[in-house]
């Protein structure tokens, strides 16, 4: 294993934590005590502005504005408002992103979109993808009489090279933390004159992204995980500027529409990536989304990452050290804001981890994941959750029919 850079000791931990250039954002987090929280990868944790904007949103906005409030607190606008604000985050224009839907909606959208771009009748998913990709892929392909090619993990490059096809591909791999090379895989799809769809859902917030620089064309994403909008919070769609006029969302919605309030018959798609926008958005939802997002008020996203990747170090020496196997790529430069170690118990071993007040996750069917949401873990956190990893694997604690009981949710 190649030396890591990670702390030797809870007293080398602290010391990082000190010199932490993002270490303030984490006063932006509203943390219960008591808990060491792993699991921002899946669901980031709630922060004071997005709850005082819900707070807002809920009691005046909605509560003294009524329908007025469409206009007045320019609810109509959030959509397109929230999404300049993600702008930053992931390297794009401000008027590049709008928020909208779930990332399987979005997903549906652009790969639609794109085969009718790329003329093509072939969709490719990796079999490593995350299932609603998957899913997407195969209900998409079924309406559309359009073949889909299940590739290997991460053989979706070379099937763009062969053929012009659309794939759809997340740029962090939900179970593995594997990055993929976005302008590699745009060259690539280039080259056979097809479209890649990029799933954002585990890379915004957790990597420094430059989807301009990276050539990406499309993109859709959620904004629950690193970015904290909170439970069910909607996702968005990215589209590079020039090409969104070329585009045709397959769901021709209202707020879509160049003029919705004008109640034409007729379809007339909005100029930008708005013309993505189908129903009525949630606007609760979107408050505590906008809220949120203040957490990345100056911050650094590439010290952000820097330091994702060293917490991420720190669980995989750990884990390495208890004679684990870490299925993350050891090499921090390509792993994204988790780390993913393998136990065939791994279920009972997260529950006794949560029982213990260190929250992480388990994905079926043996990978436990450890989130390092930069803005708001700290070097001493992992310290202590990886001291309480080997204390739970070394009395067999997890050992019981309690914490192997499988929840609806896991
Ligand atoms: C990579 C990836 N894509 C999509 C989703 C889910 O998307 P949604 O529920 O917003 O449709 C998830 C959820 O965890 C995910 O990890």
């Amino acid at each position: 294993m190649a030396t890591l850079n990670i702390p030797r000791s809870r007293k080398d931990a602290e010391a990082l934590d000190l010199d932490d250039p993002v270490q303030d954002a984490r006063k932006a987090f509203a943390l219960p005590e008591g808990v060491i929280y792993l699991d921002g990868h899946s669901l980031g944790p709630a922060t004071h502005a997005a709850l005082k904007r819900v707070q807002e949103a809920a009691g005046k906005e909605w509560a003294n504005g009524l329908i007025r409030s469409w206009n007045d607190a320019r609810w109509i606008d959030l959509p397109a408002t929230v999404g300049s604000r993600l702008a930053g985050l992931l390297g794009a224009q401000p008027d590049e992103i709008i928020v909208c839907d779930s990332v399987s909606v979005n997903l549906f959208k652009l790969a639609a979109a794109a085969m009718k771009l790329a003329g093509t009748r072939t969709i490719i998913v990796e079999e490593s993808e995350f299932p609603t990709d998957q899913y997407v892929a195969e209900g998409l392909a079924g309406i559309s009489g359009a073949t889909l090619k299940r590739v290997g993990e991460d053989k979706g490059i070379d099937a763009l090279r062969r053929e012009s096809a659309v794939l759809i591909k997340s740029v962090v791999n939900y179970r593995t933390a594997r990055i993929a090379d976005i302008a590699a895989h745009e060259d690539a799809a280039k080259a056979g004159g097809g479209v890649v769809v990029w799933d954002l859902s585990h890379a915004a917030g957790a990597i420094d992204l430059d989807l301009t620089a990276s050539g990406a064309w499309m993109a859709a994403g959620c904004t629950y995980k690193f970015l904290n909008g909170g439970p069910g919070a909607p996702a968005y769609v990215f589209v590079r500027g020039d090409l969104a006029v070329k585009l045709e969302s397959p769901i021709s919605g209202w707020m879509g529409h160049a003029r919705p309030f004008a109640f034409d018959a007729g379809y007339t798609p909005r100029l930008g990536v708005a013309r993505f926008a189908s129903g009525t958005p949630g606007i609760l939802s979107l408050a505590a989304l906008d809220g949120a997002l203040a957490a990345f008020d100056g911050v650094d996203m590439r010290m952000a990452a820097a330091k994702a990747q060293r917490l991420g170090d720190m669980v995989v020496a750990r884990a390495q050290t208890l004679g684990l196997e870490v299925i993350s790529p050891v090499d921090a430069a390509q792993r994204g804001g988790h780390v993913s170690v393998r136990h065939a118990e791994g279920y009972a071993v997260v529950q006794a981890l949560i029982a213990r007040g260190v929250i992480a996750d388990f994905r079926a069917p043996d990978a436990m994941r450890f989130g390092v949401s930069p803005l708001f873990v700290r070097y001493v956190d992992v310290w202590d959750a990886m001291d309480a990893l080997g204390d739970v694997l070394a009395s067999g604690v997890w050992d019981t029919t309690e914490f192997k009981k499988r929840a609806a949710v896991t």
